[in-house]
């Protein structure tokens, strides 16, 4: 089965055409970082106008770069949430009206399950069961994943997400939007030792999370050391976004060795934003290691949003028989405990 994929659930335009037996086929994303950057945060109406100027484009593009035709797809697969309403109607419009017009099924997907199974698209794909660490702008959570479908929630964060803090951070120090990428590489510049910052909620048991604290925490000390310009010096700002890039690492890995302690498993699965972070893959790797498990995550360009992973998740259900009536629903917010498994 051949499937579309498409993905508008925030700031990105992605689409895909992904292949039950050939596997990942092509796919083209649009980045709308520039139409946002000027307001340092995605705006919500701007970002829904970008999807309906990109997505039928991209999607031409795609077919014309595989030599692929409308007959060739069997089903379109398009995230209904969570994600920004209006957005997510886009991509939903698109895909159910061009599903009903070329007569295959379509699905709605559910865009953290998207991110979830994305390192299923690489050469050595994670086995089931495992835990899932999502970890994106509007996500952190601990998953226990039995199979497609089958999530337990074990842990999530109480307040920010760990995306949304970077984000946050990032603005602090005046960088620019999306920061998480723009604190990580300023942290390299950073010196480990000169500033720690608390590890929020690690000495409690469980699996939540909370940063909103060490957001707190990270305004604080910049503004303790800001110059006349509301900014600390150059070395300053790489030595805060070090520590608060350190202090977030290490509460996620002690939360992630937990959960697979308490688990029993031996495989840690990353996905989201977040696990694009270099640090956080490298600090995993060690830390599991040590436990006897081991990490699989994305290529980069699918741990951020991307139409590949929709294209796929769409697809594992497709082929397990589902699909939706017509009618178009999104839902912003959706709980990943409530999917159905695939039989
Ligand atoms: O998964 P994603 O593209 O969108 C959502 O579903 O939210 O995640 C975006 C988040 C942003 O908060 C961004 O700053 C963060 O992921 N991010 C990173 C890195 N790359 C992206 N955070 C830390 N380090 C990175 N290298
Ligand atoms: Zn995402």
């Amino acid at each position: 089965m051949r499937v579309l994929g498409l993905e508008t659930s925030c700031d990105e335009t992605g689409v895909a055409l992904y292949d039950s037996e050939a596997g990942l086929l092509a796919h083209r994303l649009y980045s709308q970082v520039e139409l946002h950057a000027e307001y340092g945060g995605v705006v919500p109406e701007l970002a829904s106008r970008d999807h309906v100027r990109k997505t039928l484009p991209l999607i031409n593009e795609l077919l014309a770069e595989t030599g692929f035709s409308k007959q060739d797809i069997d089903a379109v697969a398009y995230t209904a949430g969570p994600g920004l309403a209006g957005a997510l109607m886009v991509g939903s419009c698109i895909g159910r009206a061009l599903a009903y017009g070329w007569g295959v099924p379509a699905i709605g997907v559910h865009h953290m399950e998207g991110h979830l199974l994305a390192p299923m698209l690489e050469d050595e794909p994670p086995e089931y069961p495992f835990v899932a660490l999502l970890v994106s702008g509007g996500h952190t959570q601990l998953v226990q994943v039995e199979a497609i479908g089958e999530y337990i929630l074990l842990g999530e964060s109480l307040d920010d997400a760990a995306g949304e803090a970077f984000d946050k951070v990032a603005k602090m120090l005046d960088l620019d939007y999306p920061g998480g990428p723009r604190v990580a590489a300023l942290a390299e510049q950073g010196d480990k030792e000169r500033f720690t910052f608390p590890r929020p909620m690690v000495d409690r048991p469980g699996l939540d999370f909370s940063f909103s604290g060490l957001k707190t925490y990270t305004l604080n000390t910049v503004a303790k050391h800001a110059l006349e310009d509301g900014l600390p010096d150059d070395q300053t700002c790489a030595d805060i976004a070090c520590a608060f890039q350190e202090a977030v690492v290490d509460t996620l890995v002690i939360k992630c060795r937990r959960a697979i302690e308490q688990t029993g498993f031996k495989t840690l699965v990353i996905a989201g934003g977040v696990s694009a972070n270099t640090r956080l893959r490298e600090r995993l790797e060690e830390a599991l290691a040590k436990k006897g498990a081991k990490v699989f995550y994305a290529r980069h360009e699918f741990c951020t949003d991307n139409g590949a992973m929709i294209a796929f998740a769409g697809c594992q259900r497709l082929v397990a028989g589902q699909e939706e009536a017509l009618g178009i629903k999104v839902r912003p917010r959706w709980p990943l405990d409530t999917l159905e498994p695939l039989v």
